[in-house]
């Protein structure tokens, strides 16, 4: 794996703004879709100028910028904040906002209105976990005009539920029930999905089943139709045990792990992902 120094990132600065339908041009014509997140006006601008195509203001805010253990105690107010810091610095990639635990879950219209509130301050789509329960949610909000992304694996809002941060689908019934989740989330009308921590072959199947879903891998193997992770893995700034699936992109693995600065990981994060380079299965892969 080796990155040529002056290969260049997407022209972002020059692009039009992304849309739902220049990312699904892009998937259909297997461009990969370059996801990263992001919580503040600074980093959108950097983020932007290296070529990330979805802007995710994911509520793993409540690990890297608040400090909790889990995404649990996020609150929509908190989700709201940091999308209005993102959509103020007027990306022209797509942004993302997750709905956070406990904004969402009673009911289509619960989620509606905390949808609506993530879209007034400056959201495109947003960003639920789970699957077959929440089709009439999804339906709901895609009929009023919400772009969904679902999200499917290893869903941190139920990590306790789920015994902790571990590989989802393993087993034959695992794989059963979340290739039958990605299915009911594709008829509800979910635009994107995120799959978290899927073994690379199923998650390439449901990417294969459901070409009007983007799938966008974070710990699903190399063939998802984008990537996402953590800003903060991506630049080194992992607290804890780095989960195996994490690049750290400030460090240039062509030049004994010098340590490159935050635009030069940005940009080589895009065309590495661009390219196929990243993830590589036998590293990343489960
Ligand atoms: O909150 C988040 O950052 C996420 C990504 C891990 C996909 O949901």
């Amino acid at each position: 794996m080796s990155v040529h120094p002056s290969e260049p990132a997407a022209a972002a600065t020059a692009r039009p703004a992304l849309n739902l339908v220049r990312l699904h041009e892009m998937a259909r014509r297997g461009e990969k879709i370059v996801a990263l997140t992001c919580y503040d006006a600074t980093f959108t601008r950097l983020l932007d100028e290296a070529g990330v195509d979805v802007l995710l203001v994911g509520d793993s805010l409540g690990n890297v910028i608040q400090g909790l253990s889990s995404t649990l105690p996020v609150a929509l107010e908190h989700m709201a904040y940091h999308t209005a810091c993102v959509a103020r610095a007027r990306p022209t990639g797509w942004l993302v906002a997750d709905m956070p635990f406990g904004s969402y879950e009673a009911d289509p219209r619960q989620a509606f209105e905390a949808a609506a509130q993530l879209m007034r301050t400056g959201a495109q789509m947003v960003k639920l976990e789970g699957g077959g329960e929440m089709v009439a949610t999804v339906r709901f909000l895609v009929d009023r005009g919400i772009p969904v992304c679902a999200h499917l694996g290893l869903t941190p809002q139920r990590v306790h539920a789920l015994g902790g941060f571990r590989v989802q689908g393993r087993d034959d019934a695992a794989a059963a029930l979340l290739r039958a989740d990605a299915a009911a989330m594709a008829a509800a009308g979910a635009a994107m999905l995120v799959l978290e921590l899927v073994p690379s072959a199923l998650a390439r199947e449901i990417t294969l089943a459901h070409p009007a879903m983007m799938t966008i891998g974070i710990g699903a193997g190399a063939g998802t139709a984008g990537q996402v992770l953590v800003l903060h893995d991506l630049l080194g700034l992992t607290t804890g045990r780095r989960p195996r699936f994490v690049r750290d992109f400030t460090r240039d693995p062509d030049a004994g792990g010098a340590t490159l600065g935050v635009a030069e990981a940005l940009r080589r994060y895009v065309v590495d992902v661009k390219a196929g380079r990243f993830p590589d299965e036998a590293l990343h892969g489960y």
